[in-house]
């Protein structure tokens, strides 16, 4: 595996490897890597011939008071993992790579779906994902990039950009990995006390509730919240921050199910924020 820190020396890696007809497969990570970061790589791994993962912590996707500082960083296990996992290139750059001192760089407007969700709990962090995945894109060039279902309006929003943008990037969604209580595996787990993370699994646990009830025909939304709500408001720890159904291909809130939607869910534990969803089933044929 090769450690590069230049952007220049990424560029070029991907060039070459492009010249001989080759698809570069990209992996964006702020580090801490898990299982979660593991699937895409392997999904990488598997589609395309050169697996670059980008370990870079985007200060400017905090937002005032967020867990910068503390949030969890150790790049040799990361590269270590990298390496045992097949990946061809780290890029683990110091901000001066990613963002120049003097480069204007595109600073990609995320819009109305842009402050909603995440987006209105964490002013400014969309700006932030946007400006750096796109100055990603931009350095990597052409190539297939993997993001996860996990953070699906990070996904929504990237792909949105990518379309708006007309870049050659190929962005492929990948599935939520979970532990076996369901609680999607995330760095910030790492924060939660003994007594949260055993209470973790509740926003697991509305989500499977709000979409066994939209397999049963349940279309309302403000009823498939309210099974969101009620499971996460078994654990006297959480604190919901928002539970709702969106269009799959708006991100937009919808009062009725019945095009491909998404429940999603956010609550605050003393020591962790969590997020998670999932697709929403249509509802099973009769006798099926
Ligand atoms: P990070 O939180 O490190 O996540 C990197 C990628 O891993 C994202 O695409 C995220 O959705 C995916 N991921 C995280 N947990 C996952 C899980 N349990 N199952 C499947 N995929 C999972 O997301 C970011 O970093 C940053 O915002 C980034 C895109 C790198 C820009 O800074």
């Amino acid at each position: 595996m090769e450690l590069i820190r230049e952007a220049s020396a990424l560029r070029a890696d991907a060039d070459a490897w492009r010249d001989g007809g080759g698809t570069v497969g990209l992996v964006p990570t702020m580090g801490a890597l898990h299982e979660g970061h593991a699937s895409l790589i392997g999904r990488a791994r598997e589609e395309t011939g050169r697996v670059v993962v980008t370990i870079f912590v985007n200060a400017l996707q905090f937002a005032a008071g967020e867990d910068l500082a503390r949030y969890p960083r150790n790049e040799s296990a990361d590269l270590a993992l990298c390496e045992r996992l097949g990946v061809d290139v780290a890029w683990a750059p110091p901000e001066s790579e990613v963002y120049p001192p003097k480069a204007e760089l595109a600073a990609p407007d995320p819009g109305p779906v842009g402050a909603t969700f995440e987006g209105a709990s964490r002013p400014g962090h969309f700006a932030g994902v946007l400006k750096v995945v796109h100055r990603l894109f931009e350095v990597v060039g052409r190539s297939r990039a993997y993001f996860g279902e996990k953070d699906a309006q990070q996904l929504f929003l990237v792909r949105r950009m990518v379309d708006r943008d007309g870049a050659p990037i190929e962005v492929v969604g990948c599935p939520t990995i979970r532990e076996p209580d369901g609680l999607a595996v995330s760095s910030r787990n790492a924060y939660l006390s003994p007594q949260e993370r055993e209470q973790a699994g509740v926003l697991f646990l509305g989500l499977a509730e709000a979409a066994e009830l939209a397999r049963a025909g349940e279309a309302d939304a403000n009823v498939l919240a309210a099974a969101i709500a009620r499971e996460v408001g078994r654990a006297d720890l959480a604190r919901l921050e928002y539970a709702a159904v969106v269009d799959d291909a708006t991100f937009e809130p919808i009062a009725r199910a019945g095009v491909p939607a998404r429940a999603i869910v956010a609550a605050r534990f003393p020591s962790a924020r969590l997020i998670d969803n999932v697709a929403l089933p249509s509802p099973a044929e009769p006798g099926s």
